[in-house]
């Protein structure tokens, strides 16, 4: 049987441990991925002992107070610590979801945080999501139309605006994309779930005059039809969003425009 290994230089070891003050009285333990690709050190992870009575109820709270607090150099994104920018995606105890909505009582046990899966990392939490933006421009996520502009704004039904629902509220966080084997195993060709949701957002919005054209542009093996409706996208959505329901609609469009 062919046997799989790392490379030596990538295998995770054992990291620091940064105890907590002897005063403190709720302490929880947060492991956390570490990684400098400037240093020439693997991979480690580092665990940490933060008292919850001084901090928020969230996990980012905990990396908060583990930066401010304990050690300077973790890096992760965040911004709006609210759940609507995205920049705080991450895999927390085996599944990706935002570290600012997540609370810290739903976890039992130590807190493991680690950088989303299946991306090249950049350093410790952050991954690198340029492939993943230059998809998102490929699908020209603007509303495209021919007609001449209106005088004031573009007019759209309420019917027709709550077509759009379910779709305009993906913040591009990359949890699902990352959470999907076909985008692990395909994602220079393969769109992934999150860009083919928002490919759809632009599909069902009754303002856009460009249909054929997205549709055209999509329609490839691997672009879209490398979903094989393993649901990981929808599962792990942290806005409760079903980018496999938007890319089953895709495939139902390119059948209909063939009848
Ligand atoms: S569909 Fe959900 S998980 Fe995927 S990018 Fe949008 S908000 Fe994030
Ligand atoms: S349903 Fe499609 S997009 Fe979603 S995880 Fe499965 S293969 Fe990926
Ligand atoms: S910090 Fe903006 S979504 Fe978490």
């Amino acid at each position: 049987m062919v046997q799989f290994s790392l490379p030596a230089n990538s295998k995770i070891v054992k990291g620091r441990h940064y105890p907590a003050d002897p005063s403190a009285r709720n302490v929880r333990r947060v492991r956390v991925y570490r990684y400098n690709p400037d240093a020439s050190e693997n991979p480690r992870v580092d665990s940490y002992e933060v008292d919850l009575d001084s901090c928020g109820p969230m996990v980012l709270d905990l990396l908060i107070a583990i930066k401010n607090d304990i050690d300077q150099t973790l890096t992760f994104r965040r911004s709006c610590r609210e759940g609507v920018c995205g920049s705080c995606a991450m895999n927390i105890n085996g599944s990706n979801t935002l570290a600012c909505t997540k609370s810290v009582n739903d976890i039992r046990g130590d807190v493991k945080v680690y950088p989303l899966p299946h991306m090249a990392v950049v350093k410790d939490l952050v991954p690198d999501l340029t492939q993943f933006y230059a998809q998102y421009t490929e699908i020209k996520p603007w509303l495209q139309t021919t007609t001449p502009q209106p005088q004031a704004e573009w007019k759209q039904s309420r019917e027709h605006r709550e077509k759009l629902d379910g779709l305009y509220e993906c913040i591009l966080c990359a949890c699902c994309s990352s959470s999907c084997p076909s985008y692990w195993w395909n994602s220079d060709r393969y769109l992934g779930p999150a860009v083919l949701l928002q490919a759809y957002r632009w599909l069902a919005d009754s303002r856009d005059e460009a249909a054929g054209e997205r549709l055209d542009d999509l329609e490839d093996p691997f672009r879209l039809y490398r979903c094989h409706t393993i649901m990981n996208c929808a599962q792990t959505c942290p806005k409760g969003l079903n980018p496999a329901k938007a890319i089953a609609s895709i495939k139902s469009m390119m059948v209909e425009r063939q009848s």
